[in-house]
């Protein structure tokens, strides 16, 4: 274990390292078993004689703080425990980040320890192709860029690095987006590729539409580049278009399935939505982070495919259909927009990580991330119309509940009846009978709130479904459980 001691002076010097040493054992930097530098090497790098050193181990042998094992070296003794971490009090004048950091989003309850877990925006791990991944890591360490020591990638010329000519194919396939490698940004997810959208385009004061109810980190991130950001209304057919603040110049939506409520917008909404972009020279970023997984027949084309204008920058994301932990995702941007969105990245995470994305480009390339997506849509349409028939049927909570039709992704969401009851006491009395379901409210921003449930169905097992809406039902019917206001 590498130790800093400092010395100073000439004073005793046994005193200083043994006072030093003594101290990391103490606060626990160095715990019990570490092995601590071998007198001969501390005390070439400190630049005195050996005997120093070892006075100083002598007296911690002494007391017990360390302990030799023969022919291995000196350890800190075994019993050591570190102390419990007190974390530091601020002082009068400390630094402090600005207003926009002081509290973070409000965060939805651990759903760790409850039965029936409808988190939303969580695929299921255990679907992960983790021995695929494993080879694939392995062969990106042994033959990937680990060995240049440099800090930028493969060139990003015509065709960008392996991983975004792949994304590029692997967009243009799955979702007839039309771009080849260079037009594609790989990121951190969606939400770096959001955060250097953002980078490269607004200003202090710039005002940005986005879906209210929307996604709240969208609005958390863009008001720390200093937007000024507005909820817009989202009806049966998407945001709606005629509701756009006039000053807006760049607008966030979610087409293929609106986040939270599950709406597909609409094609006269999309080709309206690119009209009004035109018409006022701002930016549409569709962010189509969880539409791999399909459960109609054909999908609406994205606004990316019908821009004729280069106004649209396509975000997406492989956190949905693969895991969140990966930290992989995507733009495709306007050619206009590219080489700045590179330089933003550069400056922020260089080219970010290389094992992942060498390993991910090879999972793309040799159809493993296709064939894993069309595996896990038949687990997760399972699950879905499981929901969807407790949540609708003839038996099911129908009359409790209105389903909010949607086509695609994980999650579904669900407005209830009664117009008195407020949907952040119905999750937590859900919470307390042991269903961890997430309240619609809370992902509105200025436009009334409207009271509903949002069901995930990444984290809970088919079997599990029936059963967790027999709970909720126990809960809905023993309303009112809180009237609007109570909660
Ligand atoms: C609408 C929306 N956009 C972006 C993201 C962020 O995705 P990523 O994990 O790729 O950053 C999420 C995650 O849930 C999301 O729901």
């Amino acid at each position: 274990m590498d130790l800093h001691v400092t010395l100073t002076g000439s004073g005793d010097l046994t005193a200083q390292i043994y006072a030093q040493v003594r101290a990391a054992v103490l606060d626990g930097r160095l715990a019990g078993g570490d092995r601590v530098p071998a007198s001969r090497d501390l005390a070439a790098s400190l630049g005195v004689s050996r005997g120093t050193v070892t006075a100083a181990y002598d007296r911690l042998l002494a007391e017990e703080l360390l302990e030799s094992r023969r022919g291995s070296g000196t350890f800190v003794a075994s019993g050591c425990v570190p102390p419990v971490q007190i974390p530091r009090r601020a002082r009068a004048g400390a630094v402090t980040p600005t207003s926009l950091w002081a509290a973070p989003i409000a965060t939805a309850p651990d759903p760790s320890g409850v039965t029936f877990d409808f988190s939303v925006g969580v695929p299921d791990a255990s679907l992960f192709p983790l021995a695929t991944w494993r080879r694939l890591v392995s062969a990106t360490l042994r033959r990937g860029r680990l060995s240049a020591g440099t800090y930028d990638g493969p060139g990003t010329g015509a065709v960008g690095s392996p991983l975004e000519a792949e994304i590029a194919r692997y967009a243009g396939l799955s979702r007839s987006v039309v771009a080849s490698g260079a037009d594609v940004v790989a990121t951190a997810g969606a939400q770096q590729a959001l955060d250097l959208v953002a980078r490269v385009l607004v200003e202090p004061g710039y005002v940005v539409a986005v879906e209210d109810p929307g996604y709240r980190a969208a609005v958390r991130l863009l008001t720390t580049h200093r937007a000024v950001v507005r909820g817009v209304p989202v009806d049966g057919e998407g945001i709606v278009v005629d509701a756009l603040p006039d000053d807006a110049r760049l607008v966030h939506v979610t087409p293929s399935h609106q986040h939270p409520t599950g709406v597909a917008m609409s094609r006269t909404r999309r080709i309206a939505l690119l009209e009004w972009a035109v018409r006022r020279g701002a930016v549409i970023v569709e962010d189509d982070y969880d539409s791999e997984f399909r459960f109609a027949d054909r999908p609406l084309e994205p606004l990316q495919s019908l821009d004729r204008d280069g106004r649209v920058v396509y975000i997406g994301s492989f956190s949905k259909s693969l895991l969140p932990a990966l930290r992989v995702g995507y733009a495709i941007a306007p050619a206009t927009l590219t080489a700045a969105l590179r330089e933003a990245k550069r400056v922020t995470v260089w080219d970010g990580d290389a094992v992942t994305q060498g390993a991910l480009a090879a999972f793309l390339a040799e159809g493993h991330h296709a064939a894993h997506v069309r595996r896990a849509t038949k687990v997760y349409r399972a699950r879905r119309e499981a929901l969807l028939q407790g949540l609708t049927g003839e038996e099911g909570l129908g009359d409790r509940l209105d389903v909010i039709p949607s086509a695609a992704g994980l999650h579904v969401c669900a407005l209830l009846r009664d117009p008195d009851l407020d949907d952040v006491t119905v999750a937590e009395q859900a919470l307390a009978a042991g269903v961890f379901v997430e309240p619609l409210s809370v992902r509105h921003l200025e436009q009334p709130a409207r009271h509903g449930l949002v069901f995930g169905v990444g984290g809970i097992p088919l079997e599990r479904i029936a059963p967790a809406l027999t709970a909720l039902r126990g809960v809905l019917s023993a309303s009112p459980p809180g009237r609007l206001g109570g909660g």
